[in-house]
C-alpha cells in the first residue's frame, strides 16, 4: 500500500514538474546536473549557458508570490554564463540576468524576489542608451550566502562565503565573507 502511494506521488510530481517546467529559448543551452525540484514554473532564456547543480530548488510554496512565481533564469547572448550550485533554493520571483557571468554558489539561499543582474543593459551615455554597449562584469555569489527578500545585486559584485544580505538592499561593492549587510548601498552591519 504504501509503495504505492509513493509510486503515485512521484508520478504526480513528475507531471506536475513537466507542466511547471518550462525552457522558452530553445537556442539556450541549459545543463540539470541533478534532481531538480520545481515548486513555480522555472522559465531559462537567452542564447547562453545555464548550469544547474544537483538540488537546486525553484520556489517556495510558503512564500510570496507575484503571478505564478515564476523564477528566470536569464543567460543572454551566446557568450553569457550563469551556474548554480548544488543544492541552492531559490524563492519566488527570482530573476537573474546575466549578459557576462553570474556564479551563485552551493546551499545559497536566494529570497523572494531578489534581482541579481551583471549589467546595467543600457549604455548611460544620453545618445548611446537605446544602441550603444553597457556596462557588464561578472558577479559571484560565494557558497551558503543568504540573500534577504528583494535585494538587488549588481554588476561586479562578489558576496563571501556565508554572508547575509538584508531585505530590499541594494548590492553595489564586494561584501567580504561571514558578514551581515544591508542597506542602500549595502554596508556591513556586524560579524556573523
Ligand atoms: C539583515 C538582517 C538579517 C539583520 O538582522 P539582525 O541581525 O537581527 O539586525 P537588527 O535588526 O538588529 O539590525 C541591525 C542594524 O541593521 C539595520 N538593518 C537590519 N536589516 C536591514 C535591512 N534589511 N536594510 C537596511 N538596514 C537594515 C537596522 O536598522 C540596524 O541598524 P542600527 O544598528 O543603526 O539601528 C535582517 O534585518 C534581514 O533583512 N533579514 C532578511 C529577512 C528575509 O528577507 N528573509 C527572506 C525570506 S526567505
Amino acid at each position: 500500500m504504501t509503495r504505492a502511494l509513493i509510486k503515485l506521488w512521484n508520478f504526480l510530481a513528475a507531471v506536475r514538474n513537466g507542466i511547471f517546467f518550462r525552457l522558452r529559448n530553445l537556442e539556450g543551452r541549459v545543463a540539470i546536473k541533478g534532481r531538480l525540484r520545481l515548486n513555480v514554473p522555472l522559465l531559462c532564456e537567452g542564447a547562453g549557458h545555464v548550469t544547474l547543480g544537483p538540488d537546486v530548488s525553484i520556489g517556495y510554496d510558503l512564500a510570496a508570490m507575484l503571478g505564478d512565481g515564476a523564477v528566470r533564469i536569464n543567460a543572454r547572448g551566446r557568450d553569457a554564463l550563469i551556474v548554480v550550485g548544488e543544492g541552492t533554493s531559490f524563492s519566488n520571483n527570482v530573476q537573474v540576468y546575466a549578459e557576462d557571468s553570474v556564479s551563485i554558489g552551493a546551499r545559497c539561499l536566494i529570497g523572494d524576489a531578489v534581482l541579481i543582474c551583471d549589467s546595467d543593459f543600457h549604455d548611460l551615455s544620453p545618445d548611446g542608451r537605446r544602441h550603444g554597449v553597457a556596462a557588464k562584469a561578472p558577479v559571484v555569489l560565494e557558497d551558503n550566502v543568504f540573500v534577504g527578500s528583494r535585494a538587488i545585486i549588481l554588476k561586479g559584485v562578489t558576496i563571501g562565503k556565508d554572508s547575509v544580505i538584508g531585505a530590499g538592499s541594494v548590492v553595489v561593492r564586494p561584501i567580504p565573507a561571514g558578514v551581515i549587510a544591508a542597506g542602500n548601498p549595502a554596508k556591513v552591519i556586524r560579524p556573523l
